[in-house]
């Protein structure tokens, strides 16, 4: 496979749910190593683009294609194999609350490898370390702060070294430091795992800080997209309304 060749392109996706045409000729790619930020207001179907990414939603009409395979034909049993080169963490947190943070994070190890026990020990240790966490294995989500929780989200999403990683709005609900902390933190997996990375973020402050390009989702499709600096310049009244928070404008009509 070419270098150029996109990680993940997204081809003229239509999808409606619940009565309601939520992407719309969808389309858009991700360079392998890049780092890609969607933005866009409440319920403009951000969750359901990166649910797409991964083939959790199937399109309507249009493609899904990842490291050059079209997931959107594929078998579900493929499908399955092939999300191993994701991880993603979701935006509703998704830890097993009735175990430990050490099984959370050894989940996936022992769903898809055949590690052995001092292996999964090794790795779980290797990516709480990735994330900062240090002490807390023997605890349960339940006992940790909501920054804590995301970064065992974090570990568990980069156990099995994927190719792929999706953040879906990975600091919301958090302090402005904490979200600083979280932000940093992205960029740091992506430059140390080299991955492919995808975040949802209502946060401007965070999408600029860790993309290396920044997309914006408005009625179904992408309006604006280009690097944080190109992006912050752009004379779309939709992009300069959102990136300033008022209450009139396009957005809001
Ligand atoms: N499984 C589903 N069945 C029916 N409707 C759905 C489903 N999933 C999403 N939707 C609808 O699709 C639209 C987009 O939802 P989505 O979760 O992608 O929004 P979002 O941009 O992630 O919003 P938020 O910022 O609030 O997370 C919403 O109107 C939602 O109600
Ligand atoms: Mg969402």
């Amino acid at each position: 496979m070419n270098d150029n060749t996109p990680m993940i392109s997204l081809q003229h996706v239509d999808k409606t749910l619940g009565g309601r045409k939520v992407l719309d000729d969808m389309s858009f790619d991700v360079g392998r190593g890049d780092s890609f930020v969607i933005v866009g207001g409440s319920g403009v179907g951000k969750s359901v683009t990166i649910k797409h990414i991964i083939g959790l939603i199937k399109p309507d009409r249009g493609h899904v294609v990842v490291d050059g395979q079209d997931i959107t034909t594929m078998r579900p049993i493929d499908l399955n194999r092939f999300r191993r080169r994701f991880g993603m963490s979701f935006q509703e947190g998704a830890l097993f609350d009735s175990m430990s943070v050490f099984e959370n994070i050894a989940f996936p190890l022992r769903r898809h490898t055949k590690f052995t026990d001092s292996q999964i020990r090794e790795r779980v240790d290797e990516c709480l370390d990735m994330v900062h966490l240090e002490g807390v294995s023997s605890k349960r989500p339940s006992e940790l702060s909501g920054g804590m929780r995301r970064r065992v989200g974090f570990a568990r999403a980069i156990s099995l070294k994927p190719a792929i990683l999706l953040f879906d709005e990975p600091t919301t609900g958090l302090d402005p430091v904490i979200s600083d902390v979280i932000a940093d933190l992205i960029v740091e997996m992506d430059r140390t795992l080299n991955t492919t990375t995808v975040t949802i973020t209502h946060d401007m402050k965070v999408a600029f800080k860790i993309a290396d390009r920044v997309a914006m989702l408005y009625k179904g499709r992408i309006v604006e997209e280009g690097t944080p600096e190109t992006f912050q310049q752009s004379q779309n009244p939709i992009v300069q309304q959102f990136i300033q928070g008022r209450a009139e404008g396009p957005l809001t009509e």
